[in-house]
């Protein structure tokens, strides 16, 4: 089929950029002997993640259950659920699917850890397990200290974890290179700290995972991590390209959109809103607006509203008519996709492939 045979709003991907993405980041990880591990919450999909796998990554990363049990579905053998769970409900079924595949979690708290451990020990099943510090992204994980050096203890002595290592996510690096630069030398000095307690304590920590999209390619530079977590890598995105940790022409993801409005002077109204791009903001580069015109970087997404997205055309480079089509590139990848029942592989003007985005909605 041809772009033109596809109705609006519609997500697509650029298929050989995706490709080249993909490839690029496995190489780096092969290169300096990093695992790959990539977070599948970006596509959401089991055979984007099996393509992820056979160019090298050695499983995938989840926030929630439901995706890992989407993903396991999707025959996908080696899932790191990246974020604590708690409750009966969410345990049970986490001993459940570790009966069908290896299931790892990362926790910041004994009280998820005595749960999943007496879930596990009951279900006859042992979990991996990832201790979670906060090296500054100030959302989860324990604060560095020698506090915490005792309870990381405790959990690796529980019945039926298997304690791994540590976890840590530099998510606040979504800043130009010069600031991630003075975040890194931050970042060491925390890790630093972290493995001279764990050492004073003789706890070992065979695994450190982490990094995102920003941090992908200074993961060597990360004092003794091991495992690569970036998930956004796989197509970029609005904000990737604001923080340059990627260039335009490594996005492969936009959203098309056909104009239905121009009525009022100045504007132009596309059938693509919030519902459509997620209202996720601009949070790299000067912030403002909410996508990137492909072609014409002038014009501005001012606001989105539910279904519709408008355009404010002051330093517009062309002419905008009721039934054009635009490819936007959405702020935030990860949400947009979540909007979406399925989207479109494209080469050039051929829609070449589509892939449900199965694990939407999973958020439980
Ligand atoms: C725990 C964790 N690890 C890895 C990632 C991947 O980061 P990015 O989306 O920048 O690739 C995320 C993103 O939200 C995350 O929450």
């Amino acid at each position: 089929m041809k772009l033109d045979g596809l109705d609006t709003p519609s997500v697509l991907v650029d298929v050989d950029i995706m490709t080249a993405n993909l490839d690029r980041l496995a190489s780096y990880c092969r290169d300096h002997g990093l695992n790959l591990r990539p977070h599948v919450k970006t596509h959401k999909n089991p055979e984007l993640a099996q393509l992820q796998i056979r160019k090298g990554a050695v499983g995938v990363t989840v926030a929630k259950l439901g995706e890992a049990e989407v993903m396991a579905d999707g025959g996908i053998e080696d899932i790191l659920l990246a974020y604590p769970v708690y409750g009966e409900i969410k345990w049970k079924r986490l001993a459940a699917l570790a009966r069908r595949t290896r299931i790892s979690v990362a926790l910041d708290s004994l009280e998820v850890a005595q749960g999943i451990s007496r879930h596990a020990r009951e279900g006859g099943v042992r979990i991996p397990i990832l201790v979670e510090f906060d090296t500054g992204m100030r959302r989860c994980g324990f604060a560095i200290g020698k506090e915490a050096i005792p309870v990381v203890e405790r959990i690796a002595e529980l019945p039926a974890l298997d304690y791994q290592g540590l976890l840590i996510y530099p998510g606040h690096f979504l800043k130009d290179p010069e600031r991630r630069k003075q975040l890194l030398a931050v970042e060491n000095r925390q890790l630093s700290t972290l493995l001279d307690l764990l050492n004073d304590a003789g706890i070992p920590y065979p695994v450190i995972s982490a990094s995102s999209t920003p941090t992908a390619y200074m993961s060597h530079q990360f004092k003794n991590i091991t495992e690569v977590r970036a998930g956004t890598y796989i197509f970029n995105d609005r904000n990737t390209i604001g923080c340059q940790a990627a260039d335009l022409k490594d996005c492969a993801v936009s959203v098309l959109a056909t104009v239905v409005s121009t009525s009022v002077p100045g504007k132009a109204a596309i059938d693509g809103g919030s519902k459509t791009f997620s209202s996720d903001k601009f949070l790299s580069g000067d912030g403002v607006g909410f996508g990137h015109v492909i072609g014409d970087p002038g014009t501005v997404v001012e606001y989105l509203s539910e279904e519709h997205g408008h355009l404010v055309l002051a330093n517009a480079s062309r002419q905008y008519r009721v039934g054009d089509r635009v490819r936007v590139i959405p702020n935030h990848v990860c949400a947009c996709v979540n909007m979406h029942d399925r989207i479109y592989g494209i080469r050039d003007d051929d829609v070449v492939t589509e892939w449900q985005v199965s694990a939407r909605g999973a958020v439980q």
